[in-house]
């Protein structure tokens, strides 16, 4: 770690390495796990590295050089801050709100930034996007935007029996819940009052308790295998690194469960899944930047779920992306940040997966069960293709039926020749992993 005695003459400067009065630095938004791996490339690449997070404990606080106790989504904050460390550049990593911030502070700041603050509240808030989405021709479901619960109501009626609920602005598949008119009525069967409408406002209101600015989405129910699109984007021009498959959970929730790359779908689903993230790219007027979009491919063709302007999480990014392809999409972000030659040519053609490890409650009480013990993990560490598990929990810690991304208990990371060869041996290692809840 570098410090620095500004009290001091500058002869008595103190400073680990070099004199960091040559060196760039850099404001990162996030401090968290999923941040940790920009962190460490920023410093890798000769930066001075603030880190900033609300939170103190955030475990990417002693990667960087110095660190900041401010909210990635308090702009006026990171804006002080920006003013009094004078950062040469200002990013995120993986995470939606802060890309926001980056883009405002950083206009503020009379600074570049390869998305417009507007172009950023598209590709973070779900109603902004969809709007701007249609409006560019990029084939999205049908959809209303509700701010209250008789608007809800009467937004629903021609979305037919099934259709999707979501909160305009949170992520991790945090409030998005699918409501089935007929499952709602089946379930009420054999009681006296089947009253459907508080059945659908229930929904609601779950899915409104997950909005910070009180919108909800309603969407049509889009049915077929889902992927997400990895791409880079240099001098305005879209580069798309490689397509994933993902496994979400059984509705009502949409969890995602595992991740496996290249994709195995045909060539022509492939190319409309291509032609579809390109157009939603462009739609947002990204000069530079990673992109992660996702897309469900439906009878109808390949539909945009959404579209986020920061590089993938769920490990995507940090871990799948170069094991399957040798592209590292971090140090191609920050590249394009700090304005270095990006390089995103492919140098491998392999596969790679991910299976996230979680509660799997056959009654699905939704009661959260205490994790009683956890067998198998070396065998998994040394099952052909794994190069990595990673536990979230431990004994005595709390788990539950999976409702959003947090409720995981950990991850299996395999490679292989090919994207099923991956999956194969990723679901072995899962295989051999007991964990026993109360
Ligand atoms: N209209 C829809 N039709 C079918 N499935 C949908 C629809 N909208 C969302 N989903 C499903 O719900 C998941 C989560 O939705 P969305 O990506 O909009 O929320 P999120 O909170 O940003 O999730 P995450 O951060 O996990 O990507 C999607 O990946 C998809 O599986
Ligand atoms: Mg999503």
């Amino acid at each position: 770690m570098v410090r620095v005695q500004t009290e001091l003459p500058k002869q008595y400067w103190i400073c680990d390495f070099g004199d960091i009065f040559n060196m760039k630095k850099i404001f990162i938004l996030g401090a968290s796990a999923l941040q940790v791996p920009a962190i460490k490339r920023a410093k890798e690449k000769g930066l001075y590295v603030y880190a900033l997070d609300y939170d103190p404990n955030a475990v990417g606080r002693s990667e960087a050089d110095e660190f900041l106790l401010i909210s990635t989504i308090d702009k006026e904050a990171v804006l002080e801050a920006a003013k009094k460390y004078q950062p040469d550049f200002i990013v995120t990593s993986t995470s939606d709100l802060p890309v926001r911030t980056v883009a405002w502070v950083n206009e503020q700041m009379g600074k570049e930034n390869g998305i417009a603050y507007e172009d950023a509240i598209c590709a973070t808030d779900k109603a902004a996007m969809r709007k701007r989405m249609k409006e560019c021709g990029v084939p999205v479901p049908a959809y209303h935007t509700v701010n209250s619960a008789e608007e809800f109501l009467e937004k629903i009626k021609p979305l037919g029996d099934k259709f999707v609920c979501k909160p305009a602005d949170n992520a991790a598949s945090r409030g998005v819940v699918l409501a089935d008119k007929k499952k709602l009525l089946d379930k009420a069967k054999g009681s006296q009052e089947v009253d459907l409408e508080e059945e659908l406002l229930k929904i609601y209101e779950y899915t409104h308790g997950f909005s910070r600015s009180g919108e909800v989405l309603v969407e049509e129910f889009m049915t077929g295998p889902e992927v997400s699109v990895e791409s880079i984007t240099v001098d305005g021009e879209p580069h798309i690194i490689t397509i994933t498959d993902k496994m979400i959970t059984e509705e009502p929730y949409f969890v995602e469960t595992g991740h496996t790359e290249p994709s195995r779908l045909t060539k022509e689903q492939q190319d409309d899944i291509r032609d579809v993230a390109t157009k939603a790219i462009k739609a947002l007027n990204m000069s530079y930047g990673s992109n992660h979009t996702e897309i469900k491919v439906t009878p109808d063709g390949a539909k945009l779920v959404e579209i986020a302007a920061r590089l993938g999480g769920d490990f995507i990014t940090s871990r799948l992306v170069p094991l399957s392809t040798g592209v590292d999409m971090i140090d191609c972000d920050l590249s394009c940040a700090i304005g270095d030659k990006v390089n995103f040519e492919k140098t491998k053609d392999e596969g790679s997966a991910i299976r996230f490890i979680f509660f799997e409650d056959e009654e699905d009480d939704g009661k959260e069960h205490v994790i009683k013990s956890i067998d198998g993990f070396e065998d998994a560490c040394n099952t052909p293709g794994v190069t990595e598990v990673v536990l979230y929990k431990a004994i005595g810690d709390k788990a539950r039926s999976l409702t959003n991304s947090n409720d995981r208990v950990g991850h299996v990371i395999a490679t292989g020749k090919d994207a099923d060869d991956a999956e194969k041996n990723a679901m072995e290692a899962l295989s051999k992993i007991h964990i026993l809840y109360d």
